[in-house]
């Protein structure tokens, strides 16, 4: 198996089916390998790719996927919630909102699809049922896409939800992963090539982020770093669970000031999920800076397709919805903000739903938000890190 310090420097073909695994198991794969089928179709070093946010897939009726749900699950209410609006929006809506992203991949040249995370309900309480729900979402998934098309997903925290599920995810989603990218990969971190680009996937509930740092810096000359995780780095100002993001543990605080000096150095662009919202954020700082796209595709009620902000000012990030926190969540919180906010100089955020694109190139890498099922742009956030035209 090639290591990770193989990794350092690599352009082009071999690079590009460079894995670096962390600890990652010596697997051969005598089966397809999608990316380096793809990477012959554009010389310039311009990419797309289909974004899809959360989706918290499941099906009606509930004894689908949930015929051994613990009903002493103190959550039960929430979940038992959760359940009807992802059967509700998995027969309605977000069949279409597949459709039209699969849509626009037909028509343009595309690499990859790239969901981040989330990507089913789970809450089976059985490892067949939550196997067999990861499955039957791949499937359902990837099925409109052109075929061959490499279908990727990081892990998020509904994935591994339920008795037996986390083993059971990773039984699923690494050979699954490794199968898409000709690579044996292996969680909580690790990177491949796409063409000049450097990409790392995480686990974002892990207690150190070292080993993605670790993973950015043996890679020193690629173009680009896209940093995949299922949790945001920069924190959600709505809902109470801002520390529920990567880096936001306690544990984080010794190795959250490396990362965010990383990815600053390197211009580095984040991709996440987790909040169900819209956002964007720039980042500038003393160490050069980067940005961070947080996608949703968890279209819960019909209204939530719209590219309007509830905020786009970056003067005022961190000073709406908290509200309702009391003391101590409020001190804690601006803590948080406070680590991130003298340096954001671009906000977006909503609550909407939708698909994006990625568009890749040595001028600009750019994200643009198709709400709802929308066939047309809404929205097109610029995601690198040169410098902008005055306006
Ligand atoms: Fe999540």
């Amino acid at each position: 198996m090639r290591g990770m310090k193989n990794n350092v420097g690599m352009t082009g073909r071999r690079a590009f089916l460079e894995t670096a695994g962390f600890a990652g198991a010596a697997l051969a794969f005598s089966g397809c390998n999608s990316f380096f089928k793809q990477e012959r179709q554009t010389a310039a070093g311009s990419y797309s790719v289909a974004i899809l946010g959360d989706t918290h897939y499941d099906a009606e009726p509930e004894s689908v996927y949930h015929s051994h749900y613990d009903e002493s699950n103190r959550w039960a209410k929430i979940q038992h919630a959760e359940f009807r609006r992802n059967g509700e929006m998995w027969r309605t809506r977000c069949p279409r909102l597949l459709a039209a992203s699969a849509e626009l991949a037909k028509a343009k040249e595309t690499r990859f699809v790239l969901q981040l995370g989330d990507i089913i309900q789970g809450d089976c309480d059985d490892v067949p049922t939550h196997k067999k729900m990861l499955d039957d979402c791949i499937k359902l998934l990837r099925a409109p896409y052109p075929a061959g098309l490499p279908f990727l997903s990081v892990v998020g925290n509904h994935d591994f939800r339920g008795k037996g599920a986390r083993p059971a995810y990773f039984e699923f989603a690494e050979p699954f992963l490794s199968k898409e990218l000709g690579k044996p990969v292996k969680y909580p971190a690790f990177s491949f090539r796409q063409g000049d680009d450097l990409w790392v996937f995480c686990d974002f509930e892990m207690k150190t982020l070292d080993p993605i740092s670790d993973l950015i810096d043996a890679d020193p000359n690629a173009r680009y770093v896209f940093l995949v995780t299922h949790g945001p780095f920069t924190p959600h100002e709505a809902g109470r669970s801002f520390r529920w993001r990567l880096g936001g543990r306690a544990e984080c605080e010794v190795s959250r000031p490396r990362l965010y000096e990383v990815l600053s150095r390197r211009g580095a662009i984040v991709l996440s999920g987790h909040t169900h919202t819209t956002n964007f954020y720039r980042h500038e700082n003393g160490f050069g800076g980067f940005t961070e796209f947080t996608a949703n595709s968890v279209w819960a009620k019909p209204e939530l397709a719209t590219a309007e902000p509830i905020c786009d000012v970056a003067a005022n990030y961190g000073s709406i919805g908290f509200s309702k926190f009391e003391e101590g969540v409020l001190a804690d919180f601006k803590k948080e903000i406070a680590f991130f906010k003298s340096g954001v100089k671009e906000y977006f955020y909503n609550n909407a739903a939708g698909h994006y694109r990625l568009d890749v190139a040595d001028d600009a890498v750019t994200m643009s938000f198709y709400p709802g099922d929308a066939r047309q742009c809404a929205r097109t956030f610029r995601l690198d890190t040169k410098p902008r035209k005055a306006k």
